[in-house]
């Protein structure tokens, strides 16, 4: 059996949890990370028969009965996440029943999975029903696309349009917008459901006054998605309060989206004015 502190997927997830700390998207206990593990690369490193705890889910999970990823720990700093893998992280199974996370390594000090896992799990069953590539759900604070909550109307079409006037990659980079919810009770199984609903039609799900879902194939994909958005909330809240000279023009998203051939929310754009 392989040292688990060597395996690939370990180290992807002490790197991004690093690197969204260093970007200030996860003060504190800010945010939480899901990524799904084949089991032939679980078993390279852990003995899949040897469960330690039983973790209650508090939800029906069956969609996802004997998949295994790996979840960073409720209240855990993404600080901390690199220099102790072992207490920060763990990786389990979701149980045949889907009503239990069956823990084979970490949260080391009796913790447990996010108090976000309803609404990171409920997001895998969306987005593999979409996507069966799809293999990541990651929330954190960003700062700028939080300030932009507070100060920008939060339709989907508006904020989509605006992040899409930011910089001339983002509609090819997020092509199905952005989705909104409103202010919700983190932690619960209803924004679980909530989120895993806009998940059906989008990528990236902002939790108004709160921050933000992304979900992709891979670590980097959805960790470039957040920071695309991040980026262009950036240059509207550099830009919000002053005058605005020039713009990207509609015609001109919808060169880049045919141009990158990307399937974009034309709805969302204000063709024809
Ligand atoms: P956890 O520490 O439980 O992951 O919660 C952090 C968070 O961002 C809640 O939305
Ligand atoms: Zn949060």
């Amino acid at each position: 059996m392989k040292d688990i502190l060597t395996a690939p997927f370990l180290i992807e997830m002490c790197k991004t949890t690093a690197n969204m700390y260093r970007l200030g998207w996860d003060e504190r206990n800010g945010g939480n990370v899901s990524y799904l593990i084949p089991e032939e690369e679980v078993k390279e490193y852990l003995d899949v028969k040897k469960v330690i705890r039983r973790i209650p889910t508090g939800f029906k999970a069956e969609a996802l009965a004997g998949k295994y990823f790996i979840v960073t720990g409720t209240g855990k700093y993404f600080k901390n996440v690199e220099s102790d893998p072992e207490t920060n992280l763990g990786v389990l199974r979701i149980s045949e029943d889907g009503e239990a996370a069956e823990l084979l390594w970490g949260y080391k000090d009796g913790g447990r999975f996010t108090s976000e896992f309803p609404a990171h799990m409920m997001s895998h069953i969306a987005r593999l029903a979409k996507d069966p590539e799809n293999r990541v759900v990651m929330h954190c604070h960003p700062t700028n696309l939080l300030a932009m909550n507070y100060v920008h109307e939060l339709s989907e079409a508006k904020l989509t349009h605006t992040l899409w006037e930011m910089c001339t990659e983002c509609i090819v980079v997020f092509p199905d917008g952005v989705g909104v919810l409103p202010w919700m009770l983190c932690g619960t199984n209803e924004i679980g459901e909530a989120t895993a609903k806009k998940m059906e039609e989008f990528r990236v799900v902002v939790w108004a006054l709160h921050g933000v879902y992304g979900a992709g194939k891979t670590m980097d994909e959805t960790f470039g998605l957040i920071e695309t958005v991040e980026k262009a909330a950036e240059i509207y809240m550099l830009t919000a309060h002053l005058p605005r000279i020039n713009t990207i023009r509609d015609e001109d998203m919808v060169r880049l989206a045919e141009f990158f051939k990307v399937k974009y929310r034309k709805d969302f754009l204000n063709l024809g004015k």
